[in-house]
């Protein structure tokens, strides 16, 4: 989402060297949307992935379709959903040829609609998956009630969720507690939260937090951040923003840390405001 139009503007040879520095890293996961740069990110990405010469196998592509965004080439005045069997196909057919890719690894739902309906969209699933389009189907900022309305034959393998420190609503609403017991894959957007462009009391009891386990843990903020939110049993991936290489390396060693329960607690109760009961 960041790379393209709506984030850092990179041009086709920064794309490359950054999908290079990631595969290097161990990070072979690459998360996209239609609508990511007003539909022009897929297709940037795509040609910087033909220049890198990496095999498509060694890789893992992620897209999502549903919503409609206003752009250049779709005069609407607004986003709005769209969850038909034809929309849903049409859109990552647009995906695969952007990418310059047979198949997606994963595609997403991007956002659940109200007017989603289960047959319109098994149908369309079903369809990509018997054609290898796809290999496999979830879903992104669902309930676990939108997850059962539309569960098909095929398993919805994971749900992308806001989740972070910051955001840990999650953690409480149950979203976690189903995703775990249903043995479905989270991956979290958003895994710093903000923390570096809002600054309000929140951050702030947060930031006071941190400072403490950076000198314990001889790490930066972000690191721990997302070590906080990989600790969490539901084996939470989070999906980083960031297209800084050095940023990229520190998230990847930020796996390896493993904080002791009262600190782990403790940049809980400081994001909540309020001591455990
Ligand atoms: N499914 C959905 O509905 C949905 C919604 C939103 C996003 N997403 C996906 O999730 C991905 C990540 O979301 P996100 O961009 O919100 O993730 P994030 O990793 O929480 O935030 C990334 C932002 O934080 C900045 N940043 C990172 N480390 C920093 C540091 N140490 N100091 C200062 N700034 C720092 C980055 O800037 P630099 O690049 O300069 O480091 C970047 O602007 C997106 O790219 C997209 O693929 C999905």
């Amino acid at each position: 989402m960041n790379w393209g139009v709506w984030g850092k503007q990179l041009d086709t040879p920064s794309m490359a060297s950054l999908i290079h520095a990631c595969v290097d890293l161990g990070i072979r996961s690459f998360d996209h949307a239609d609508i990511y740069g007003g539909y022009t990110t897929e297709e940037d990405f795509g040609k910087a992935f033909v220049e890198t010469k990496i095999t498509r196998e060694s890789l893992c592509f992620i897209s999502k379709c549903g919503i409609q965004f206003p752009s250049k080439n779709r005069p609407i005045l607004f986003n709005y959903y769209t969850y038909t069997k034809d929309y849903i196909i049409k859109q990552v057919e647009c995906s695969l040829k952007n990418l310059k890719t047979d198949y997606l690894d994963l595609l997403l739902l991007h956002r659940p609609s109200p007017l989603m309906q289960a047959d319109q969209i098994n149908g369309a699933i079903d369809q990509l998956l018997d054609q290898g389009k796809i290999k496999a189907f979830g879903v992104s900022n669902f309930t676990p009630s939108q997850i059962a309305l539309i569960k098909g034959q095929h398993p919805i393998v994971f749900n992308q969720i806001e989740c972070s420190l910051v955001h840990h609503q999650p953690l409480y609403d149950g979203t976690l507690d189903y995703l775990t017991s249903n043995k479905m894959g989270v991956m979290a957007w958003g895994p710093l939260g903000n923390f570096f462009s809002d600054k309000n009391e929140q951050q702030k009891r947060i930031q006071k937090s941190l400072k403490p386990l950076m000198e314990k843990y001889k790490v930066e903020q972000d690191e721990l951040l997302l070590a906080w939110l990989m600790q969490h049993p539901a084996h939470i991936y989070p999906v980083i923003g960031t297209t800084d290489k050095n940023r990229i390396k520190k998230s990847v060693k930020a796996a390896e840390i493993k904080l002791e329960e009262i600190d782990w607690f403790s940049l809980l109760v400081a994001s909540q405001g309020h001591k455990m009961p």
